[in-house]
């Protein structure tokens, strides 16, 4: 049965989480449990969905030429990205709207990253206020932003940002206007009522309202079409915390961006919500992690959905990688706990992945693991 906007399921129990090993099956259980629009919402991408589609197989193409022989009984899965202890190399991607998901919003998504020891990217569209959630977690929490025509109450929203305790920034560049998802329009996507924008609302201001059908009528006012690189600048000298880049599939763009003051990259398409026909990930990264060469962390996402998934972006010269969908999956299924199991099942599968390839380190997964041993 699928659920209706407004009822709340029953979370799932821990021994019921503890029989699900797959991030499919997660999906499986939230299509069951969500509102139909919630789900598309969630799910969906733009276009033919091509993007979408091809950021999952693009990883499963990748075949592992895994060593053997290997002493891997001590493995490290511990690693850092500016400054930020990770206990293995994932981030939760920034994802709008978590109550939509579960009553307990971002605050769950903020708790389960923290117990798992992961950074939590928050997004500019949480429905929940940024100081409660960086009060919810044990872990860094970084902040994503949109950049939309207002950039007085961006400058503000920044230094709150700084306030709450948040380590970094993620700007999102991919957004010039919204990919047009026809699931969305379908199943008549709306914000809930009773549900806000909270961090972008402005006293007596009902200028950022979410009425109508869809992203573009909905969620317009929070990007605009004349973002460019001098917005980078600009926001890069006006706060103190770094700055990744986010949505970048070009190493000429990668390259823009670190000489405009980026201190990080997140190779992107949004998930394939953005342009139908953009490059999957997993092609995308080696091109501009070459061209990054080192100078920054490169991070990347985008159909990750098991630990082989996360060894083969590292061999590709990844430093992290963020997961979107999955997160809430978990968090539709029981809220922190199936986030937390979520984040646990890819924890585990990576370290058995890094035994199996012969990895007992993350320093020793390089690009000959993804190519034919000659
Ligand atoms: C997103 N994504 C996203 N990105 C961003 O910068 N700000 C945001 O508010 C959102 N919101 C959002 C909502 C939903 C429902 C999804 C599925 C995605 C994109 C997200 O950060 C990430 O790039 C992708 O989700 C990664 O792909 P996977 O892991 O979902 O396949
Ligand atoms: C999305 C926006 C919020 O992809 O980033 O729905």
């Amino acid at each position: 049965m699928t659920a209706t906007e407004g009822a709340i399921p029953k979370d799932l129990s821990a021994d019921e989480l503890s029989k699900l090993y797959r991030i499919d099956d997660f999906e499986m259980i939230a299509r069951e449990r969500l509102s139909q629009m919630t789900f598309a919402y969630y799910a969906g991408g733009a276009g033919d969905e091509r993007t979408l589609s091809r950021n999952r197989a693009a990883w499963e193409a990748l075949s592992i030429w895994y060593r053997v022989m290997i002493d891997v009984s001590k493995r490290s899965p511990a690693t850092t990205m500016l400054n930020m202890p990770l206990s293995f190399p994932l981030l939760a991607a920034p994802t709008a709207l978590h109550k939509m998901a579960h009553r307990d919003g971002e605050v769950a998504t903020a708790r389960a990253c923290g117990t798992a020891g992961i950074p939590m990217v928050v997004s500019s569209l949480s429905t929940t206020s940024i100081e409660e959630i960086c009060a919810a977690s044990s872990s860094p929490i970084l902040f994503q932003l949109y950049i939309g025509q207002d950039r007085g109450f961006l400058g503000e929203l920044v230094h709150r940002v700084e306030r709450a305790g948040c380590v970094a920034l993620q700007l999102t560049v991919d957004t010039p206007v919204w990919g047009l998802r026809e699931r969305e329009m379908k199943t008549g996507f709306h914000v809930p009522q009773g549900m806000g924008i909270v961090n972008l609302q402005r006293s007596g201001a009902d200028a950022n309202g979410h009425t109508g059908v869809g992203m573009a009528q909905t969620l317009g006012w929070t990007i605009t079409p004349s973002l460019c690189w001098k917005d980078l600048e600009w926001l890069c000298g006006l706060t103190r915390l770094p700055v990744m880049v986010k949505g970048i599939c070009r190493a000429d763009d990668a390259l823009t961006a670190v000489r405009c003051g980026a201190k990080g990259i997140v190779v992107s398409n949004h998930g394939g919500r953005q342009l139908d026909g953009a490059p999957p990930t997993a092609e995308a990264l080696p091109r501009i992690a070459q061209a990054v060469a080192s100078r920054v962390p490169v991070v990347v996402d985008g159909g990750i959905r098991h630990g082989g998934d996360i060894l083969k972006a590292l061999a590709l010269g990844a430093t992290a990688v963020q997961i979107g969908r999955p997160i809430l999956w978990g968090l539709a299924t029981a809220g922190e706990h199936g986030a937390r199991r979520v984040i646990d099942i890819l924890s585990s599968d990576f370290d058995r992945v890094m035994a199996l390839a012969g990895c007992p380190t993350i320093a020793s997964i390089t690009h000959d693991l993804l190519e034919p041993s000659r």
